[in-house]
């Protein structure tokens, strides 16, 4: 990873767009999915190639971008409650530049700029490249900046992300989704899909490796609609476990419609992509996935598990789930609840419905009021609460390898790792260093955690 920075740094002494004060110090607070999170790091590298330096302290940083989800409301409301506490930042350092970027900028557009007087940058997720530029604009001029086209064709391929050291890299391998499902905001903030070149993805996994990273996770919105030539998502991740073979790979999100049989395939076929698929179902009534437009119907959904399970039989399955959606009945509320008993998912992002301008869904009516919803919802939660349970407790006394990631939260002498299968096992520090696989006795479970002690192979 250092010799990543090297690189950069020494890109930039010969960069005649970094003639800007070396010292000008960005800092970039993320909300989100992991794409913003990976979104962070371009931008990030995007901003050290001009000659900013990237801060990890907001209080002496002479800009503070916002990386922003407008997925649902709460996700924005958040947001508008963090500008209004930044506005002190402003009062103490007039000089400060406060920009807000990604979706929320992409849907608000100058609505934000007008309602939000502290802000002086609006910058959509396909316009990174002109930050550099637009903050120099802002600093000389003084007049607030926008930037919001969406593209066909940016992927951001030869950008080179600014990471922070770990064990675990994200790789945005596509942009954009197709699919308009009927409650979502994402096709509109990130537009259309487009792909990155797979021999491109294939070459910065091999540097990623090189640098020390142990783990890398392949994301788009929709992966299974990632196209490189002839080449389709299980080429590029099989491209990827042939290159590296050592580094374990996870991918997200697969939609229903797409996960085919050779992406199956090609997972149980490499030891390094790890046996776990985040398949969303969103609910189980078909009335409502129609409604959802979500291209297809349970009996499709629970074939595909079913052939998940026999083409890998011990993978770990995630979904997302979404309560309250327009004219959602109770009977469709408990279909939802017989999938998850059926399918048993290992996890579960379970979400109330949120109505989002513009969207198809937004033209129905929020039919189900607010106490229905968070009922549905938490019976939702508890039943896949007590699923997860379960399955951990049946872990127990079994051995799994876990990459150790970093000290846990809760203590600096224990250590937090995953199994292939995504679920976190603490250990004890034990002379281990991050980035170790260890093999591992699962001795004690709860919902959401496993723990461990070391064994022999
Ligand atoms: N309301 C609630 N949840 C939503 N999601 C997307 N849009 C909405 C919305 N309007 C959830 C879906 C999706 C996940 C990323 O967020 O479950 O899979
Ligand atoms: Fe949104 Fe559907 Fe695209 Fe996922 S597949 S990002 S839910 S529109």
């Amino acid at each position: 990873m250092l010799e990543n920075n090297k690189m950069i740094r020494e890109r930039n002494s010969s960069d005649t767009s970094s003639q800007i004060d070396q010292s000008r110090k960005v800092y970039i607070e993320t909300y989100g999915c992991q794409m913003n999170l990976a979104d962070t790091e371009i931008v990030n590298g995007i901003l050290q190639k001009s000659g900013y330096s990237v801060n990890n302290n907001i209080d002496n940083s002479d800009i503070i971008l916002l990386n922003t989800c407008s997925v649902r409301d709460h996700a924005e409301a958040k947001i508008n409650q963090r500008l209004n506490e930044l506005k002190r930042y402003k009062q103490k350092n007039p000089s400060l530049l406060i920009g807000v970027i990604g979706c929320m900028a992409e849907r608000l557009r100058t609505e934000l700029l007008d309602s939000k007087k502290q802000l002086d940058l609006i910058t959509g997720p396909d316009e990174y490249r002109n930050l550099p530029r637009l903050i120099e604009n802002v600093l000389e001029t003084g007049e607030r900046g926008i930037a919001v086209r969406l593209s066909r064709v940016e992927t951001y391929d030869d950008i080179v992300p600014l990471r922070k050291e770990g064990i675990s890299a994200w790789l945005a391998v596509m942009r954009g989704c197709d699919k308009f499902c009927s409650f979502c905001v994402v096709p509109y903030t990130r537009g259309r899909e487009r792909s990155r070149n797979l021999g491109g993805v294939v070459h910065e996994v091999t540097q990623l490796w090189k640098d020390g990273f142990k783990e890398i996770t392949l994301l788009g919105q929709n992966v299974n609609s990632y196209r490189s030539g002839e080449n389709d998502f299980a080429d590029l991740l099989r491209a990827c476990a042939i290159a590296v073979p050592e580094m374990r790979i996870r991918f997200t999100t697969s939609h229903p419609q797409d996960l085919s049989v050779k992406l199956l395939e090609t997972i149980a076929a490499h030891d390094n992509i790890c046996s776990y698929i985040h398949l969303p179902v969103q609910s189980g009534s078909n009335r409502l996935l129609n409604l959802m437009k979500r291209s297809y119907n349970i009996e499709h959904y629970m074939g595909l598990i079913e052939k998940a399970r026999e083409i890998i039989p011990d993978v770990s399955l995630s979904t997302d789930i979404i309560a309250g959606f327009p004219t959602e009945s109770e009977e469709d509320h408990k279909m939802t609840l017989e999938v998850i008993k059926e399918v048993k998912y290992d996890g579960a992002y379970m979400f109330k419905y949120s109505p989002r301008e513009h969207t198809k869904a937004y033209e129905l009516k929020d039919s189900v009021d607010d106490e229905d919803k968070t009922r549905r919802l938490k019976e939702i939660i508890d039943l896949q609460t007590q699923i997860s349970l379960e399955r951990n407790s049946a872990m127990v006394g079994r051995k799994y390898e876990i990459l150790i990631e970093s000290l846990s939260r809760k203590s600096d002498r224990m250590y937090t790792g995953r199994t292939d299968g995504n679920k976190s096992v603490i250990i004890p520090v034990n002379g281990f260093k991050p980035g170790d696989r260890i093999m591992v006795k699962i001795i004690k479970a709860n919902s959401a955690t496993l723990f461990g002690e070391p064994v022999k192979g």
